[in-house]
């Protein structure tokens, strides 16, 4: 023992002060008050102290995933219920929270509101200042909006590509064209339109649509859930199952859900991992070494006579998607390797997972210009914001569901936040990567 304790003495003398300080803010573990008022107040911050690792016990949390972060009871102390779920950002890390929100953060809740279904794929389309939205639903809907950011308020268009897209999920704007990852899968849709899951792309100027990819070997897919492009031009995409528990897709799954590559000057389609339960969002880190694969297995698609109107009743037409608290909601971080060079197929290897949702389940992720992570919370109201390595950094907490965001504006120090019912806008200081700007292998 009093070796131990004498090497355990000396490690932190060598180690120095920043062990120091670790040591003592340990020993400052009293835990109340957890929660305080922080940083400029052009918005609401609740900073949380030491991550509210010492609640008094009397505390408790509902475990439906319907129950969000703010919704945890901690009635021996008053800190959280009055600063806690009215906070506009929640701060875990403060130096790194206050710096990202800048001298004035802004929140703007319910910024455009549209109709409430789910809304995702948003992407920013610089020499246009639009944001594209894709919607889900109703089903048979084959309308998608653009947000016109030129005028004040913004002008939302509904919008019809040709030949119709039915109902992208996921993409991302690259080379002058949007990219969709795209779930409807229908042979009997309004003008005759028929069509499987896959990729199609978009000009954003004229909507004329080209489809680049429908199927796995005669295998249709089942339902594209969102895709991210590499450097050289790879697009890497998610495939799942919730288009048929929207009722979006009649079919059950052929085939595992699984995360793939598609090489568009080949048409090669390639599977990279099946080892998550609903492989979602997709980016790559900065320098495309590694790649973020979230996993919101909390949702999962019910069986048929299992419809419900989804948690709060957002939706106006039955879904059958469940939850289950004890199933994934992680963040998986792989390393990308490229044994054969560019012109090779590279492979991913190091999963790891770096992050457990904090409420709801990872959904969209986007990768700020600085590395660090933005995440959609799903069916759940917000978006954490992380370090690249998965460290909790900050929370947005807003009025609907957020399924994806986009970085936007002349200095992409604006992000959009869209999900169920809207979109709401907030203006900090975490910079967006320019689209298009890629990291080179
Ligand atoms: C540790 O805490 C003590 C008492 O609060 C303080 O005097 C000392 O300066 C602290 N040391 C460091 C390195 O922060
Ligand atoms: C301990 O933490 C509380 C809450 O953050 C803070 O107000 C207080 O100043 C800290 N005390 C010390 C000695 O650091
Ligand atoms: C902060 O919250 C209070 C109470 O909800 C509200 O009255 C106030 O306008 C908010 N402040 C900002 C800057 O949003
Ligand atoms: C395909 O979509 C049409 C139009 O919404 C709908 O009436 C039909 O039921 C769908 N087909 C299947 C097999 O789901
Ligand atoms: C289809 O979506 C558009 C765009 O949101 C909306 O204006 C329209 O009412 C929807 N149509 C139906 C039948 O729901």
């Amino acid at each position: 023992m009093t070796v131990l304790q004498t090497s355990f003495l000396s490690f932190v003398t060598l180690l120095g002060s920043v062990s120091a300080v670790a040591l003592n803010s340990t020993l400052n573990s009293t835990y109340t008050p957890v929660a305080e008022r922080c940083g400029p107040g052009t918005a609401n911050i609740t900073c949380i102290h030491r991550y509210g690792s010492i609640l008094p016990p009397s505390f408790s949390r509902d475990p439906s995933p319907a129950v969000g972060y703010s919704g945890t009871l901690v009635p021996d102390d008053d800190s959280w219920a009055n600063l806690v779920p009215t906070a506009d950002f929640i701060v875990f890390n403060q130096d790194l929270g206050l710096a990202l929100l800048g001298p004035a953060p802004k929140i703007y809740h319910n910024y455009i509101p549209l109709l409430n279904v789910i809304h995702e794929a948003p992407m920013y389309v610089p020499e246009l200042n639009k944001l594209f939205i894709a919607q889900y639903g109703p089903p048979g809907n084959l309308t998608n909006i653009a947000i016109d950011l030129n005028t004040n308020p913004p002008a939302v268009e509904a919008f019809t590509t040709n030949p119709p897209i039915y109902q992208p999920a996921g993409g991302t704007f690259h080379d002058g064209y949007i990219y969709w990852a795209v779930q409807g899968n229908n042979l009997t849709l309004p003008n005759n339109l028929e069509q499987r899951p896959g990729i199609a792309r978009v000009d954003p100027k004229t909507f004329k649509a080209e489809w680049l990819l429908n199927n796995y070997h005669g295998f249709f897919f089942g339902g594209l859930n969102d895709l991210t492009v590499d450097s050289v031009g790879d697009i890497w995409f998610t495939d799942s199952d919730y288009s048929w528990g929207l009722g979006l897709n009649p079919s059950a799954p052929q085939i595992q859900l699984a995360t793939y590559r598609f090489r568009p000057s080949t048409g090669e389609v390639q599977i990279v991992d099946s080892t998550l339960q609903h492989p979602n969002g997709i980016a790559f880190s900065r320098d495309g070494k590694t790649l973020y694969i979230t996993d919101s297995g909390l949702e999962t698609v019910g069986k048929p006579g299992t419809e419900n109107k989804g948690p709060g009743d957002f939706y106006n037409y039955p879904i059958r998607i469940e939850f289950t608290g004890t199933n994934a909601r992680n963040i998986y971080a792989f390393d990308v390797e490229r044994p054969d060079g560019a012109a090779g197929n590279p492979v991913i290897t190091g999963k790891r997972n770096i992050f457990q949702s904090v409420e709801g389940n990872p959904d969209g992720i986007k990768v700020a210009r600085n590395g660090y992570l933005v995440v959609a919370t799903g069916l759940s109201n917000g978006v954490d914001v992380l370090t690249a390595e998965g460290s909790l950094i900050a929370r947005i907490q807003t009025k609907h569901p957020v399924e994806n965001v986009a970085f936007a504006g002349d200095d992409y120090k604006t992000i959009y936040l869209v999900g169920i019912g809207g979109v709401t806008k907030v203006e900090w200081d975490l910079q967006g990567p320019v689209p298009g700007e890629y990291f080179q292998v």
